[in-house]
């Protein structure tokens, strides 16, 4: 047999399995079904994946957020065209769950009352850390003192986009003050002007090029977390038809009022206001 020098290793030596916990990782998927049923299994997998892939968004956040802060602008693009690409990860993941028919799935849903996705404390911090805020969600988390304290800090603090506002700012971009001294607590309010100072960027995207690639890629973000969102509804609906959610929501009518939830609502808004001239200038026409 070929040698290929492989290390065998030792007992006390740092190994794939020890390092990436993989006998813990799998020893997490206890099923509520008796006797066992067979989706189930997805099922948790499923939402585990996601839970960890939330983690890692909460992550490239943090520093997406740092960087801004210190205009570190290329590394900023950089941690959130990472985020844009887990992003993609979820929103396909979609497709496996599509897999389970509506029968395989009520074979155990009963098992799941009263929980659902819509308590999960990550999904919840990561639209607060991106701006979008309704302190009535808080009150979900009232039994789980780790989720809301999570989600109280994440509450009160600056969201992703006020930090990009105060960016914006800092490189001469006239942000009305009512924005910048907002209470980061509150529902952020739409502001007119602030879209119309976006959308000279737009008129001028090679003037701006930093400001233009940074309000591109903010608004790629949420894009796929609005795609996410139309996924899972649709996914919803093909599985469990109008009924009600085991959360104790109506179902697809609540998740279809989200479907207008925009993080970065000037950036959406700037596009009215662009100002396209006649004609293209004569170097830039094929
Ligand atoms: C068969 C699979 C699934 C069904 C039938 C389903 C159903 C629902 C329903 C009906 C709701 C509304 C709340 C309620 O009353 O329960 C909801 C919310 C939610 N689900 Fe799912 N879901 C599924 C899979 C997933 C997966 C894999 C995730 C990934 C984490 C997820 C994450 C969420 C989140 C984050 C919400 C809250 C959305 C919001 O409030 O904007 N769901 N789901």
């Amino acid at each position: 047999m070929k040698d290929y020098s492989l290390t065998v290793p030792k007992k006390a030596d740092l190994t794939y399995n020890s390092y990436i916990k993989v006998h813990e990782l799998l020893d997490l998927q206890k099923l509520e079904s008796d006797p066992p049923q067979h989706d189930e299994m997805l099922f948790i997998i499923i939402h585990q994946t996601y839970e960890l892939w939330f983690k890692q968004i909460l992550h490239e956040f943090n520093k997406a957020v740092d960087y801004l802060k210190k205009d570190q602008t290329v590394l900023m693009l950089k941690a959130m065209n990472r985020i844009y690409k887990i992003q993609d990860v979820l929103v396909s993941q979609v497709d496996i769950l599509e897999t389970m028919t509506p029968n395989e799935f009520n074979y155990f849903r009963d098992k799941l009352t009263p929980a659902s996705g819509f308590q999960s404390h990550q999904f919840r911090q990561l639209e607060y850390c991106l701006g979008l805020r309704n302190e009535t969600y808080l009150k979900f988390y009232k039994e789980d003192e780790e989720a809301f304290k999570i989600l109280s800090k994440a509450i009160q603090g600056p969201s992703i986009y006020d930090e990009f506002l105060k960016f914006f700012a800092r490189k001469g971009l006239d942000v009305p003050q009512e924005v910048l001294n907002r209470d980061y607590s509150k529902a952020y309010e739409e502001n007119d002007d602030l879209a119309k100072e976006m959308a000279k960027i737009y008129d001028d995207p090679l003037k701006y090029n930093e400001l233009y690639e940074v309000l591109e890629v903010m608004m790629n973000v949420d894009q796929k977390l609005l795609l996410w969102r139309y996924r899972h509804v649709q996914m919803v609906r093909r599985v469990i038809g109008i009924t009600m959610g085991t959360g104790g929501s109506m179902g697809v009518q609540y998740l279809q009022s989200t479907l207008n939830k925009l993080a970065f609502p000037e950036i959406w808004k700037a596009r009215q206001y662009i100002i396209t001239p006649v004609t293209r200038d004569k170097e830039e026409e094929v």
